[in-house]
């Protein structure tokens, strides 16, 4: 597939805090990029150069053959923008936000009014829709931030923690209208800290941490480029002792154990279907009684483990 956006080198500093470090990434027209890291990794930094709204301090990027720095207005043009903090102070209501933003992008009148009515009830949020926007709650604001770029169905969509505030049934909800907005030939770039959202809606995922570009690819391509890369949990009747721990690591398939409660053992291995009936033949002639055996594909999770050998728990902590 041809890359629509082709970042070379781009570097952001504020004062000596370099949020985005010399950034070399491709986007595929059609695709969903996803853009994945803890808090502080740059995306949002990223995001904004992209969209024009910040200068870089180096490098630069082109967007559907335009460059950032020489040509921002024809940039903008192609561009949609779901912001991490929704800005709305202008109007006062969803639907004369959501209507304004149609009129500015230039649909007609028909088209508008049908648009408008379409996608605030799929975000539920036509009930709503003569609010006062200071009276709507996080996840509602954040709901009419998605509408504008759902009305507006851009060449590139930009959507920064599109459902960060919004609740479980929301979330599959604004998946699948992204998904479609992607289907009907728009390119998005999604940033997320969250794995599984990551996870469920991109075609390939950058993974960000301090400002640099630590690896992109397919999630399958990801998880299955760990080594260990199987998953074996195992729960036992009584708390695992060191010894019966020091026993599984000796098989040679196994890569790592973690101890995720004192009865349950988290195996990362490799040939999973070869190395479990042996590991449960030693745990029987130990004596070990097992409860549960659940086995699994790694998650962004582990991928993310992998690359920065931090969980992603411990990298949202250093990057606080
Ligand atoms: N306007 C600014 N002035 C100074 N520092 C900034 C500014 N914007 C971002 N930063 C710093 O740049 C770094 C990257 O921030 P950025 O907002 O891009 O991260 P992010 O990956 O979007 O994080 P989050 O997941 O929290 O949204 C951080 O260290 C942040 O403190
Ligand atoms: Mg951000």
């Amino acid at each position: 597939m041809p890359s629509i956006i082709q970042i070379s080198n781009l570097t952001k500093k504020f004062g000596n805090i370099v949020a985005v470090d010399h950034l070399d990434l491709e986007v595929e027209d059609g695709e969903i990029l996803g853009l994945l890291g803890p808090n502080g990794a740059g995306k949002t930094t990223t995001i904004l150069m992209l969209a024009t709204v910040i200068r870089p301090t180096e490098g630069t990027a082109t967007v559907g053959g335009f460059d950032i720095r020489k040509n921002p207005e024809k940039v903008r043009e192609l561009f949609g923008i779901v912001f991490q903090e929704p800005k709305m102070l202008w109007v006062s209501t969803p639907w004369d936000i959501v209507n304004w933003h149609a009129k500015v992008c230039g649909l007609s009148t028909e088209e508008r009014k049908r648009r408008v009515k379409e996608v605030l009830e799929s975000l539920d949020m036509w009930e709503h829709r003569r609010k006062n926007v200071h009276a709507l709650s996080g996840g509602m604001r954040k709901r009419v931030e998605l509408a504008k770029v759902l009305v507006q169905r851009p060449k590139i969509a930009i959507v920064d923690e599109p459902t960060a505030q919004i609740d479980v049934v929301g979330k599959h909800r604004v998946w699948n209208m992204l998904r479609r907005l992607r289907d009907e030939g728009s390119t998005l770039i999604l940033a997320t800290n969250e794995l599984y959202e990551a996870d469920e809606l991109s075609d390939r995922v950058a993974i960000m941490h301090r400002g640099k570009l630590l690896v992109c690819d397919t999630p399958k391509t990801l998880k299955d480029s760990i080594v260990g890369g199987d998953i074996v949990e195992i729960q036992l009747e009584n708390d695992a002792s060191a010894k019966i721990v020091e026993e599984l690591k000796n098989f040679k398939e196994v890569v790592n154990i973690l101890q995720v409660k004192p009865c349950i053992l988290r195996l990362y291995l490799n040939k999973v279907e070869e190395v479990v009936p042996k590991i449960m033949n030693t745990l029987v002639k130990k004596n070990v009684p097992v409860t549960s055996i659940h086995m699994s594909e790694p998650s962004l999770d582990d991928v993310f483990a992998h690359y920065t050998g931090l969980t992603i728990e411990e990298a949202q902590k250093s990057g606080e």
